[in-house]
């Protein structure tokens, strides 16, 4: 293992009726800002109940709606001139993982003089951020208890991860029963990132890890277990309970205490083609990780050749390490693809034309992959095998 250090500044307050802690997390009168996506959380109610807390602490709220899937820049702007208008004291976001990241990218605008995209590009530093509270409404990302963010700049095209330990929320709320109207093709892509987050931290290169290799594992066995009974019951407490718990434990630190932190390739080349076209981030995933574990295996099929056996019960009896490898690589597209989850590019109608322009995203910041470092070559593999 390498030295580490666990730190996690974020409270968790993890189950139904957990909504009533906003009322000791928020101070008496604080400027408000709540966030919010396309108004589901009007439709569920969540909103009300996020409205009654804020009302009990006699808060003053303002209001941003809107912030789109794959969140823009352009709101990202809209929110910081909010703070810096009002005076605004916390950011509240109510949402999925595009409106706490969309939240993250204001906090640490609302603090800076400049525009906040030289923060995201890294080009100038965060030295402070609004505090920031959330109430997660979809279990995928991880946003809820992780520094990332990630931001799109629709006019150039770009969508880049950026991360500051002083935008992890102060607090997160995590009711399961938020997430009962989430629809099933949201739930399917919640599955495959949460999954995706555990592959890539499972992908690294650090010796004597048993501990949190078999964390993994057992991350992965649970939501393959788990991931098709929620699908057919989406009302279900149980299932909705254990998907947003292992979502949140796939990307909050857990898993990369004592490695070198995962590979985060596959990542990398489906954030390069959201910023081209605009999909789903699990879908894209859906299509990327089962190629990229192919691509990899060429050169040493061991690891996934572990997953194989270990996570997708690939009876390796009898057979090459690169034979079972391949077999588990299936396993996992097959399982994807039995939930509802696309499996080729030319599912969102993406052709090979763009492959140069998402190559060049890919690679918008050096350093693709630790497992496997990428050039431009092996991701073009990854695309051809992704058509
Ligand atoms: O906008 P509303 O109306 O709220 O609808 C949303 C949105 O259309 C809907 N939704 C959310 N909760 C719902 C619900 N609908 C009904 N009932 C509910 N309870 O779901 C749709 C998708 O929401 P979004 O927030 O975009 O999904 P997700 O949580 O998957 O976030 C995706 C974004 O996060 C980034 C992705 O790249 C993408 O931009 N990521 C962020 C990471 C991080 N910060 O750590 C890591 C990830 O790898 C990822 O890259
Ligand atoms: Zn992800």
């Amino acid at each position: 293992m390498n030295n580490f250090l666990q730190h996690n500044p974020t409270k968790l307050y993890f189950g139904k009726g957990q909504i009533e802690q906003i009322t000791n997390e928020i101070g008496k009168r604080a400027k408000v800002l709540v966030i919010y996506g396309g108004g589901s959380i009007k439709r569920n109610g969540v909103y009300d109940d996020v409205i009654r807390q804020l009302n009990a602490v006699d808060a003053e709220i303002y209001e941003l709606s809107g912030v789109d899937p794959n969140p823009r820049l352009a709101t990202v702007r809209k929110g910081v001139e909010i703070c810096k208008q009002e005076g605004i004291d916390f950011l509240l976001a109510v949402g999925g993982g595009s409106v706490i990241d969309c939240t993250k990218a204001i906090a640490a605008g609302a603090e800076y003089e400049g525009d906040a995209w030289d923060l995201i590009t890294q080009q100038a530093p965060i030295e402070k951020a609004l505090p920031i509270g959330t109430v997660l409404t979809l279990a995928a990302t991880g946003s809820e208890m992780n520094a990332v963010s990630v931001i799109t700049n629709w006019e150039a095209k770009d969508k880049l991860g950026w991360g500051s330990p002083l935008v992890y929320p102060t607090f997160s709320i995590l009711d399961p029963t938020y997430t009962f109207s989430v629809p099933e093709n949201q739930t399917v892509y919640g599955i495959v990132d949460s999954m995706s987050h555990a592959l890539e931290h499972y992908f690294h290169r650090t010796p004597n890890t048993p501990m949190i290799d078999g964390f993994i594992e057992s991350l992965l066995r649970t939501a393959i277990e788990t991931g098709p009974k929620l699908i057919e019951n989406p009302q279900s407490y149980e299932y909705r309970e254990t998907m947003m718990y292992l979502s949140t434990t796939a990307f909050n630190g857990t898993l990369m205490n004592g490695t070198d932190g995962g590979d985060w390739a596959t990542h990398r080349i489906e954030h390069a083609i959201s910023a081209v076209y605009d999909i789903p981030h699990g879908g894209g995933l859906a299509i990327l990780f089962p190629n990229w574990l192919e691509h990899v295996l060429e050169d040493d099929p061991s690891r996934v050749k572990q997953l194989a056996v270990n996570v997708l019960n690939v009876d390796p009896t009898g057979k090459e390490d690169k034979e079972t490898a391949r077999e588990g690589a299936q396993a996992l597209r097959d399982f994807w693809n039995s939930l509802g989850a696309p499996q080729t590019l030319r599912d969102y109608d993406i052709d090979d034309r763009d492959f140069d322009a998402i190559i060049e995203k890919t690679f918008i910041k050096p350093g693709v992959g630790t497992y496997k470092e990428m050039n431009k070559e092996s991701v073009r593999d990854i695309l051809k095998r992704s058509l």
